[in-house]
């Protein structure tokens, strides 16, 4: 029998399902809780503030079993303010009082990475996996499973749908309540359970959210105490009053916004600079324009905010000494954010004509890059999956500091990688279930370079990114997979 249970890995919480005989189930009647086994966060070590919001929260959305109702709760906010921090947070501390048996995390992103998310929720609750004959068929039907559990089940719940994004409308498209939100053909109906939705902009809710009236909690920069907190905590430079005063004016600088006042204070402590330099050396006076995300069109980056990732990032693309860093967060920039295998990396490179993906992945110099990125704040990485995460705003501001020239040779590189790993079916026979564990692991970075690929080619300032023939391919191999749920959306990137 399968149930849940919570394991401390390496100091750190990470939860994951295991089996066990009915005995064994007893004895672990404490472990309530679930996360996913493939969910790539940990606990953030360094989480701060924010428990006026995580106070709200557990009113709201805390489980109650009578009257019986289903709360909603979305974290709305611009790209890095700490929504999926706070959300991560929450669940973390749920589980630690026990409010839930289940706790879910969906990537949200985008419908392909739901219709994944949904999958393995099906494997872990034990509910049936890869069962049915047709991919097809084992996708819908592990959604409606999944849904149709967590409907009925008396045990209380917590679903988090993750960087959810609002549909794309093109000019005089009016939207469809059911087909146009993703979202929608994954909420589990009735009144059970909580749901908790992290998206930047509240237009990204939909139906399934509005219609009974969820509430919404405006998610704005961290408060000064805080932030000078996070400062101290990651630069590690002495606490005094004079500091402090500094401290202060680079929290007014970012406005308290949580990523860049991690970066920023990253970005000291590897410069082995103190606020006072920083500030000196940094003055908020280079302002970028405005920027739309190249991940989320819909969304915008401030001014303020833009400045100091700017800085951080070019200081990380002109560290003498880390060229290989940077090619290989150029890279990362190209793949999936919610996690790129390390074993991925090597596999992907083993043998491999691109001497670029060569240099940066499969040479001794790996982890020595790896670590300087994530001394930088440029990247995370879960030790115990091996797995490294880059977020989405950091891919941003790495899109917009490449030349085209740079962009175009990551992309290539990142195509190469992933083709290299697709495991592809004989023509004459494409439903092979041994390669689905590969192919659905896979698919997310196909789908992220056919977005990027797609985005390049709506920009008219001449800077699309070219896809040879074996890209079509790739990509037709893949929206095969991930046939049906997601295949309109795919068929989409190709046809465009
Ligand atoms: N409360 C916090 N304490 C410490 N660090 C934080 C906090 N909130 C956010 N951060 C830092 O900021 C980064 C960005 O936060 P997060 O991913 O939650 O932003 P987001 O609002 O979900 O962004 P996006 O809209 O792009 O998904 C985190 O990786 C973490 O380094
Ligand atoms: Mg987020």
């Amino acid at each position: 029998m399968r149930d849940l249970c919570r394991s401390f890995e390496d100091g750190l919480f990470f939860f994951h399902t295991t089996s066990f005989t009915a005995s064994q189930t007893s004895s672990y009647k404490s472990c309530l809780g679930c996360l996913p086994k493939k969910v790539k966060n940990v606990r953030n070590p360094i989480f701060t503030g924010r428990e006026d919001i995580l106070s709200r929260m557990r009113k709201t959305i805390e489980p109650t079993k009578f009257p019986r109702h289903q709360s909603k709760l979305a974290l709305i906010g611009i790209p890095g303010m700490g929504k999926t921090q706070i959300a991560l947070e929450y669940a973390f501390e749920s589980i630690d009082a026990g409010r839930y048996d289940i706790v879910l995390v969906a990537q949200a992103e985008t419908k392909a990475k739901l219709v994944n998310s949904f999958v393995q929720f099906d494997d872990e609750l034990g509910l049936k996996g890869y069962a049915s004959k047709s991919t097809a068929n084992s996708q819908t039907a592990s959604r409606d499973r999944v849904k149709r559990y967590l409907e009925q089940t008396e045990k209380p719940w917590l679903i988090i749908f993750d960087n959810v994004e609002p549909p794309e409308l093109t000019p005089g498209q009016s939207l469809d309540p059911q087909n146009d939100w993703s979202l929608a053909e994954f909420w589990p109906s009735g009144n059970r359970g909580s749901v908790l939705v992290t998206a930047r902009k509240d237009t990204a809710l939909g139906p399934p959210f509005q219609v009974s009236g969820g509430a919404i909690e405006n998610v704005s920069g961290l408060r000064v105490n805080d932030s000078v907190d996070i400062l101290f905590k990651i630069s590690r430079i002495q606490d005094s009053r004079q500091n402090r005063r500094y401290a202060e004016q680079i929290y007014r600088m970012v406005a308290g916004h949580p990523f860049s006042l991690t970066t920023v204070a990253s970005m000291i402590s590897v410069k082995r600079i103190d606020f006072k330099e920083y500030i000196e050396l940094f003055p908020n006076t280079r302002l970028f324009k405005e920027a739309k995300p190249i991940t989320a069109p819909h969304s915008f980056y401030e001014n303020s905010l833009s400045t100091s990732f700017w800085n951080a990032v070019v200081g990380i693309k002109h560290s003498e000494g880390h060229e290989d860093a940077w090619k290989l967060l150029e890279l990362l920039s190209f793949l999936d954010p919610d996690g790129v295998s390390e074993k991925d990396l090597a596999e992907g490179s083993l043998g491999s004509q691109d001497l670029v993906l060569w240099q940066i992945v499969d040479s001794r110099q790996f982890e020595v890059n790896r670590s300087f990125l994530c001394e930088n704040n440029a990247i995370d990485r879960n030790p115990n999956i091996k797995t490294i995460l880059m977020h989405r705003m950091m891919q941003d501001y790495c899109h917009f500091i490449m030349t085209p020239e740079s962009r175009q040779a990551a992309f290539d590189t990142a195509f190469t990688l992933i083709n290299n790993l697709w495991p592809v079916s004989e023509r004459h026979n494409r439903h092979q279930p041994r390669l689905w564990p590969d192919q659905e692991r896979l698919s997310s970075h196909v789908v992220r370079l056919a977005e990027l690929w797609m985005t390049s080619c709506r920009n008219h300032e001449g800077t699309y990114l070219y896809a040879t023939v074996h890209f079509a391919e790739l990509l037709h191999n893949c929206a095969w997979f991930v046939a049906p749920m997601a295949i309109t959306s795919m068929l989409s990137l190709m046809i465009y």
